[in-house]
């Protein structure tokens, strides 16, 4: 069977899902307080149509599925979609990106449903800042969340932490110190600049190596895997004495679009083969109008090949990208 490789040779194993467009938080960087205009519940892809395209795609060489959203866990049937995705004959890694809000009470449906791991993304470990960034008083209940997505065996649990300048950068050794105490995987991941953001400067990025430099200080990071050739999108550490990881994802000061190998999916049902380009391959329309699934695969293979090179984050023909990451999901 062909696989799904792109016009610059990348190998395309990684389809990222958001299976829904509502949220049960209002981080600041993600949607405004009103929240945002949310789709109609019939334009937003049923599971049957999810699934077809995902047997599709695991059958043209996706190995690794990601759930993401908005929330995912704030849509109906979930862990039951999850269950039937995991079924898929060639899906090595099926994963998934949540708030945590919901968390403590789905890790255990959600491992049994099989689910191999999960991502929470929690910005400050202080719990006036914590509301602050999500406008949601539930740091207790992520925090909590995460003990029982350990205990339950969805490993590793992945904490996405976006460092923002003269917002939490003073947390980042409090952040990589859980990891001597927990086997937790940080990720530090840049500010990108996406529609909702109007205060989204470059300077209030930091970088990875300023982070680095700060980390160092305090105790020396370990590099981990292969810093020369990528085989993520994060460039890995650890403490001599700890349990988990300390990983650095740096879209603006150091891409790795050389090395990326996914495609995502969204909410509404259009393909968009890059996190910062705005062009979207329709699915929906085909799916909705009785296609066949060599038509679907078609569509898969057509969006593969205009996946571009590299984002322009950093060049002056860059543009914010106009959907938000509710509807793409990171
Ligand atoms: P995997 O183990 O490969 O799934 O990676 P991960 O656990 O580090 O998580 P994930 O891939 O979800 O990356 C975390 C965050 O990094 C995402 O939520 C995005 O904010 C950012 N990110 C991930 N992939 C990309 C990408 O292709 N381009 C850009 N610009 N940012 C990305
Ligand atoms: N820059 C970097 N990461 C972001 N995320 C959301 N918006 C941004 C942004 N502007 C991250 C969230 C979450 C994941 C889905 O994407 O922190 O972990
Ligand atoms: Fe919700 Fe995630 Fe956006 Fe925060 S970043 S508002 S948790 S979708």
């Amino acid at each position: 069977m062909s696989r799904l490789i792109d016009s610059y040779n990348r190998p395309i194993d990684y389809l990222r899902i958001s299976v829904t467009d509502r949220c049960n938080l209002r981080c600041v960087y993600c949607m405004p307080a009103e929240g945002i205009p949310l789709s109609e519940s019939e334009n937003i892809l049923r599971y049957e149509e999810l699934l077809r395209i995902a047997d599709i795609a695991v059958r043209h060489g996706i190995t690794k599925i990601r759930l993401t959203g908005g929330e995912p866990l704030v849509r109906k049937g979930i862990v039951e979609f999850i269950e039937k995705l995991a079924k898929l004959k060639g899906l090595e890694d099926l994963s998934l990106t949540t708030n945590g809000v919901l968390l403590k009470e789905f890790a255990f449906q959600l491992k049994k449903a099989g689910l191999n791991r999960i991502n929470v993304s929690i910005d400050s470990l202080k719990p006036d800042r914590f509301y602050k960034i999500t406008r949601g008083d539930f740091l207790n209940k992520v925090m909590e969340g995460l003990e029982e997505s350990e205990k339950v065996g969805l490993s590793p649990v992945k904490i996405n932490c976006v460092v923002i300048k003269g917002f939490n950068e003073d947390e980042i050794l409090d952040f990589a110190l859980l990891t001597k105490k927990k086997p937790y995987h940080i990720r530090f991941i840049e500010y990108m600049p996406f529609e909702v953001e109007e205060g989204w400067q470059k300077e209030k990025c930091i970088s990875t190596s300023e982070l680095v430099g700060i980390i160092n200080k305090f105790q020396e990071l370990i590099p981990l895997g292969n810093q020369e050739k990528r085989t993520g999108p994060a460039r890995r550490y650890k403490f001599k004495d700890g349990l988990g990881e300390i990983g650095f994802i740096s879209p603006i000061s150091d891409h790795f679009c050389g090395s990326c190998n996914r495609l995502r999916l969204t909410s509404d049902g259009k393909l968009r083969t890059c996190l910062f380009s705005d062009e979207e391959i329709d699915i929906k329309g085909a799916l909705r109008s009785g296609c066949s699934d060599k038509e679907l695969e078609d569509i898969l293979f057509n969006a593969v090949r205009k996946k571009p090179e590299k984002h322009f984050i950093n060049d002056n023909i860059f543009k914010k990208c106009s959907r938000t990451m509710s509807f793409i999901g990171g």
